[in-house]
């Protein structure tokens, strides 16, 4: 979405949102929510604020989030409370009378735009005349619907935090080598997991069309799109290191979308909801330090005061787009849908549609 766009969809928020309170607003949702019954249906990624996380029918991770929507039939409104390409991916797993709408247009994911189709385009031809027909894509799921159909498109699947070890080794059984777009961390995370030298991995500079890698081409088994998360590359070695000094007690969990070298001096790493898990299953009184959006972190702490929680990074900030969904836009949202004036409709277009949900498929049909 350009600037402009940004622009635009910031200003269609009508003025009388700003100036109702929170309570005026949380009745309202709560009076609409008792309206449209089944009709509606709002996910909520574990990113979310509390405040809309409140009127989420189901909250998870991406994994649990695209089952969920890919299993209800029922709802005709779906209001995701997530980023873009979530609303996208529920878009693309519902059937075409169900409506995805997004409450703020500006909930994007730094992330997926890393890669955009042109790029992708552009890289595939010079990875095939280099590699020959050796190389299968993935696409981790924070990616752009044309992502997922050159995906599908290629014989590939999507893959999420929750799911990549599982799918990276089914690749590996299709080809000899995986283009992993577009995080190069969760990426390289995953294959080292599995044993994948790092000397073996290449990264692919979009930006200046370069492959960088030392390595001998026969060697090359994973090439990394050189994308990241703007958010979990703030949890760094110097974190880790200071705590490990002051606290060596205090376990650390983090998120695959930080770096290599941060998910090794960890304790542990996985998904939203693999870090949720665990610190449900611990016993009083753990001490963590936790490596992901701060939104959840702070829900943990809030949820489990018989641990001892903080942010790996004390000065860390939420994600930014994540936080763009909010009372004031998820109420505008669902009034319109009541008043039929739906706004912020997130629909892909079927022939790309088509294509993604072949990616899509073959990550949901795997165990
Ligand atoms: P999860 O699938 O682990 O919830 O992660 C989604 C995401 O965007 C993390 O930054
Ligand atoms: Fe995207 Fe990072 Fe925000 Fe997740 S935390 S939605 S990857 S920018």
């Amino acid at each position: 979405m350009s600037i402009m766009d940004l622009v635009k969809a910031d200003a269609m928020l009508p003025e009388r949102y700003k100036a109702y309170s929170d309570q005026e607003m949380e009745e309202k949702i709560h009076a609409i929510k008792k309206e449209l019954g089944t009709k509606l249906f709002i996910p909520g990624h574990h990113y979310q604020k509390n405040e809309v996380i409140q009127f989420a029918d189901a909250t998870g991770d991406s994994l649990q989030l695209a089952q969920i929507c890919a299993a209800n039939e029922q709802a005709e409104h779906i209001v995701f409370c997530g980023v873009h390409f979530m609303a996208e991916t529920a878009d693309i797993l519902t059937t075409a009378s169900q409506k995805v709408y997004l409450p703020d247009m500006r909930a994007g994911c730094s992330m997926a735009d890393m890669a955009d189709i042109f790029q992708t385009e552009r890289a595939w031809m010079d990875l095939q005349e280099r590699f020959g027909d050796t190389i299968i894509p993935l696409t981790y799921v924070n990616s752009t619907a044309a992502i997922k159909a050159f995906v599908g498109r290629h014989g590939g699947a999507t893959v999420t935090s929750s799911n990549a070890a599982e799918i990276v080794k089914w690749a590996f059984t299709q080809k000899k080598r995986i283009l992993f777009l577009p995080d190069q961390h969760l990426g390289r995370n995953t294959a080292y997991g599995l044993g994948v030298p790092l000397d073996h991995m290449a990264v692919w500079n979009p930006i200046t069309d370069v492959l960088e890698y030392d390595g001998k081409d026969d060697d090359c088994q994973v090439i990394l799109w050189k994308g990241h998360c703007s958010v979990h590359e703030n949890f760094t070695v110097a974190n880790i290191q200071n705590l490990r000094k002051s606290e060596p007690d205090r376990k650390i969990i983090v998120h695959p979308e930080c770096s290599h070298e941060v998910v090794m001096l960890s304790d542990d790493a996985g998904s939203t909801k693999y870090i949720i898990d665990q610190i449900e299953a611990a016993a009083p009184g753990t001490k963590w330090a936790i490596g992901t959006e701060m939104n959840l972190v702070n829900r943990l702490i809030e949820n489990h005061p018989e641990q001892d929680i903080i942010s790996l990074n004390p000065l860390m900030c939420p994600c930014l787009t994540m936080n763009r969904i909010d009372l004031p836009h998820l109420l505008w949202c669902l009034e319109s849908i009541v008043e039929g004036a739906e706004q912020n409709i997130i629909k892909v277009d079927d022939a790309t549609s088509a294509e993604a949900i072949a990616a899509l498929d073959r990550m949901l049909q795997r165990p």
